[in-house]
């Protein structure tokens, strides 16, 4: 039995003490009645305090976008995983498509931050996925096992339950095009499989993997309802409480 679990990455929006307050005030009432899926926020560094003190007795949890690998010192404009832990934070996105292609993050620095980030008890969501280039010329798994083989590398199966997978195909994020459930969910097995033979089948069938790329109210319900989606990580449709709200209580209802 997994859990679903639902990020809503805000990116470089709602970066303003107002705007997130707005936003997140909206959607604590919307989900009461939510049981059976874990809830994210991943907001803007800028807002994480004021987030924190609104969340903080729902039942929402604090994500941060991305962290540095070090708890301290001379590195500018970078930001430690200590300090996020210390004012509430308990996810950290790691991998995003948009760190690896804007900031030119690889597999090597990824899987030093998602050490760090586990030796400090953040809980990792950790992104993988290819580009349209690679999917058009057949090398979607090539790509997914060389990410998995260096992203988690020497990681101990202990480890690797407490993070999140998200597969996000490139060519679906922020385009409105998203994967078909069937195209999905024959990656989340591939990705599966793949974590079986590195990690054995008890822990490989209970480690989460969510979909990522333009999920929307009306494509949620048909992507949870594959077995290997473990909910989802939402970008553009986690702007607004309503259609968050709607693609949660998709993921809620799938869980069996
Ligand atoms: P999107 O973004 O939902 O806007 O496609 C998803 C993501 O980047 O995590």
């Amino acid at each position: 039995m997994r859990k679903p679990i639902i990020g809503g990455n805000w990116k470089m929006n709602r970066g303003t003490p107002n705007e997130s307050r707005e936003m997140l005030e909206s959607l604590i009432p919307l989900l009461e009645e939510i049981y059976n899926v874990d809830i994210v926020i991943a907001a803007p560094f800028t807002v994480l305090t004021n987030a924190y003190e609104i969340l903080k007795n729902t039942n929402i949890k604090l994500g941060a976008q991305n962290m540095y690998f070090e708890d301290k010192g001379a590195y500018t404009g970078e930001i430690s995983p200590k300090f996020l832990k210390e004012i509430g934070v308990e996810y950290v996105i790691l991998g995003h498509s948009e760190r690896r292609d804007i900031f030119k993050e690889s597999d090597a620095l990824i899987n030093k931050k998602l050490k760090k980030a586990l030796s400090v008890n953040l809980n990792p969501i950790v992104c993988i996925g290819e580009h349209l280039e690679e999917r058009e010329a057949g090398k979607t798994k090539e790509v997914i096992k060389y990410q998995i083989n260096e992203t988690f590398k020497d990681l101990t199966k202990e480890e690797m339950l407490k993070i999140v997978i998200a597969y996000e195909p490139i060519w679906a994020i922020g385009t409105g095009i998203t994967a078909t459930p069937e195209q999905a969910e024959e990656i989340h097995i591939f990705i599966r499989e793949k974590l079986r033979n590195k990690f054995e089948m008890e822990t490989a069938d209970l480690i989460r993997i969510q979909y990522g790329g333009s999920i929307k109210p009306s494509n949620a319900e048909d992507l949870f309802n594959k077995k290997n989606i473990d909910g989802g990580l939402v970008g553009g449709a986690s702007l607004q409480a309503d259609s968050l709200f709607q693609i949660i209580k998709a993921a809620n209802n799938s869980f069996k």
